[in-house]
């Protein structure tokens, strides 16, 4: 069965609730993080990069949108929560890992990148995101 979120539904997936290495983290989350991603493509500018809330960050660059995964490879901190967004990438408050805005792993002890998945956008712009499946980090979906 697939695993389809769509980013109309980030409240519920929020109530989940979000594990991962918190403890470790020296201010356990109260700064840094990564800002809500737009649930339609219009709230979703170029340049942009958000958490949907669901473990899965959002993307939109030049060629179109883009989601990968927010699990930290090295410990599975959730870069949502323990990430520091800059122009350059994210880093990891965890244990110091870097990644690119592309989710490239450019700093350990992380030693793999973020895996991306693919997005679709219906006709009124409404994005969801197929997390279970894994796509090439150079693929976009276009936006019309
Ligand atoms: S969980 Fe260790 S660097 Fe992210």
């Amino acid at each position: 069965m697939k695993r389809r979120h769509f980013l109309s539904m980030v409240g519920a997936t929020v109530a989940a609730g979000v594990t991962g290495c918190a403890s470790s983290a020296d201010d356990g989350g109260g700064s840094g993080g990564i800002p809500a991603a737009g649930t339609n493509v219009r709230d979703v500018p170029v340049g942009s990069l958000g958490s949907t809330g669901s473990r899965i960050l959002l993307g939109r660059d030049a060629g179109g949108l883009y989601a990968m995964t927010s699990v930290c490879t090295h410990n599975q901190c959730d870069l949502s929560v323990y990430g520091t967004l800059s122009d350059s990438g994210i880093s990891c408050r965890c244990h110091g890992s870097g990644y690119s805005r592309n989710g490239d792993r450019v700093k350990g002890p992380a030693i793999a990148s973020l895996k991306h998945f693919k997005v679709d956008v219906a006709a009124d712009g409404t994005i969801s995101i197929d997390a279970s499946t894994v796509v090439d980090a150079t693929v976009r979906t276009a936006v019309a």
